[in-house]
């Protein structure tokens, strides 16, 4: 039997994870570190947390398994996307990452649409530009730190610069690069015309390969610090929105899922490159080589339940600590003591500006409709509510682009609450399914795993591995309730959209 290790480098922690050939997870393991937001709309996190994480969690999931490392075929990489490292010519890294979630390059985007041209810009990356993608943050730190950008000489993504802590190579695969706006996505390499506008030199960049091609071999000190024999090979994986994908066997045309991690994504496979004229949802190549996806984002999914437990659900905290159980479950059994539309009450959840379908960094979060009659319970679901409302709102531009899934798979953290994927179902109107709960580190194994041989292709390997299974119907009686609220919830950004530009300026 051999085996392979998925690592997922998310926001909130790296979750790695050990599987045999058929997908069996063996051993997980997880280490949390800290995001660092020093201004509203600012989102950091320090590289060496990604790696410590990474280094920590291969080494504990070989000794948990008790797997011969020589058994190890290969290993798998998958990581928040957009995050920009920048390393000088000794490798240290030169300052803390902006992520994905940063909101602070609006002026950078504006310079990006004049360099390169709005049609060009949407031809070429398949995506206007956005405060979230990397190319924005290259730019903002040219422009507001120069004796920084000076000394650059790699630029990284998150799951890129682990790799290259692994293996020692500057590499990057087409799912992940393709939230740069950097790569020709028809044409799955950096475009040389988009780097010419920004003046950003190739060089700066690591070589391109697709997602389960082998990039290179764990090196001697990598093997010292994680466990795995020196030469183990590394794939490229995928960023963790298309390794989820693989993770939850979306690899055929039409298929789809849906993730509530800190984001939210509703994602979609399909054969051919498609494109939404006005950019509400993002076009990326997906992982399976010669594909691609369109997936609308819900920036602050997860990220607003985690700020509900941490600044107002004290006592669910304390709760579940006495009852030995995970505090969002009981938030989630609070909620569910609250009817539909939270006794009229709504939640925004642009806490970190919105994507999908707004393209805006200055709206922020809000509850609109507070009575003195309202608890954590009726909060709490109108969270649930207003995230599930912006996935809706991300579910819609699919429609209009033709994307009709018979059934929604669901992922991430969030999607292991039932009362959340039954409020998707009733609000999507179609039926949710669920997978294993290993999303992005099983899709990452995958790609390793096809990448050694142990399987022929990503849809074979996926076919053999992924089986669907807690399929909820909607219940359309649920579904045409919630309308009248979802109404009210489209209707507000409209309404409040100037009110956050005047806010973000005072
Ligand atoms: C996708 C995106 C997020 C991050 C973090 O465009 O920004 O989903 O990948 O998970």
């Amino acid at each position: 039997m051999k085996y392979t290790v998925g690592i997922d480098i998310g926001t909130s922690g790296t979750k790695t994870v050990l599987f045999d050939e058929m997908g069996t997870p063996i051993a997980s393991h997880t280490i949390e570190y800290p995001l660092y937001q020093p201004k509203n709309g600012w989102a950091e996190q320090d590289p060496a947390d990604w790696a410590n994480a990474s280094f920590g969690t291969v080494k504990a999931v070989i000794e948990k398994s008790g797997v011969a490392p020589a058994d190890i075929a290969g290993v798998g990489l998958s990581g928040q996307m957009h995050g920009l490292v920048m390393l000088d010519r000794d490798n240290r890294v030169l300052r803390p990452s902006i992520i994905w979630c940063d909101q602070r390059t609006a002026k950078e985007c504006e310079e990006i649409t004049a360099r390169v041209g709005a049609d060009r810009l949407i031809a070429i990356t398949a995506n206007p530009a956005l405060t979230g993608f990397t190319a924005s943050k290259i730019l903002w730190v040219r422009n507001n730190e120069p004796e920084v950008y000076s000394r650059c000489a790699h630029i990284l993504l998150p799951k890129d610069y682990v790799r290259f802590l692994l293996t020692g190579v500057y590499a990057s695969e087409v799912s992940d690069a393709g939230g740069m706006q950097l790569l020709d996505i028809p044409r799955r390499t950096w475009s040389d015309e988009v780097l010419g506008a920004l003046e950003i030199d190739r060089s700066l960049l690591g070589e391109m390969y697709e997602s389960p091609e082998i990039t290179g071999y764990v090196t001697e000190e990598a093997s010292r610090l994680t466990g795995l024999l020196p030469g183990t090979p590394v794939v490229g994986g995928a960023g963790d929105n298309a390794a989820a994908a693989v993770g939850v066997g979306v690899v055929n045309d039409g298929d789809a899922f849906t993730t509530i991690g800190t984001s939210g994504v509703v994602f979609a496979h399909t054969d051919n490159v498609s494109i939404d004229p006005r950019g509400r949802v993002h076009t990326f190549c997906c992982a399976v080589p010669g594909a691609w996806h369109v997936m609308g984002v819900t920036q602050a999914a997860g990220l607003s339940l985690r700020w509900l437990r941490d600044t107002v659900c004290t006592e669910e905290v304390a709760a579940a600590a006495a009852l030995g159980v995970d505090p969002y479950e009981v938030m989630c059994a609070e909620a569910a003591k609250s009817p539909i539309g939270a006794n009229r009450l709504l939640y925004l959840p642009y806490l970190m500006g919105e994507r999908t379908p707004h393209l805006d960094p200055d709206v922020r979060g809000a509850f609109i409709g507070l009575s003195a009659m309202h608890t954590r319970a009726d909060m709490t679901r109108a969270v649930l509510e207003g995230v599930s409302c912006s996935l809706a709102d991300c579910m819609s531009v699919l429609r209009e682009m033709n994307v009709s899934p018979n059934v929604m798979r669901v992922c991430g953290g969030g999607g292991r609450s039932p009362m959340w994927r039954q409020m998707l179902a009733d609000m999507f109107g179609i039926p949710t399914a669920v997978t294993t709960a290993e999303g992005p580190a099983l899709g990452a194994a995958i790609l390793a795993m096809v990448g050694t041989g142990i399987h022929a292709s990503v849809p074979e390997a996926c076919g053999k591995i992924i089986t669907l299974r807690d399929e909820f119907a909607p219940d359309m009686s649920a579904h045409a309730q919630y309308q009248p609220y979802y109404g009210v919830y489209r209707k507000l950004y409209t309404d409040l959209r100037d009110t956050y530009k005047i806010l973000a300026k005072v």
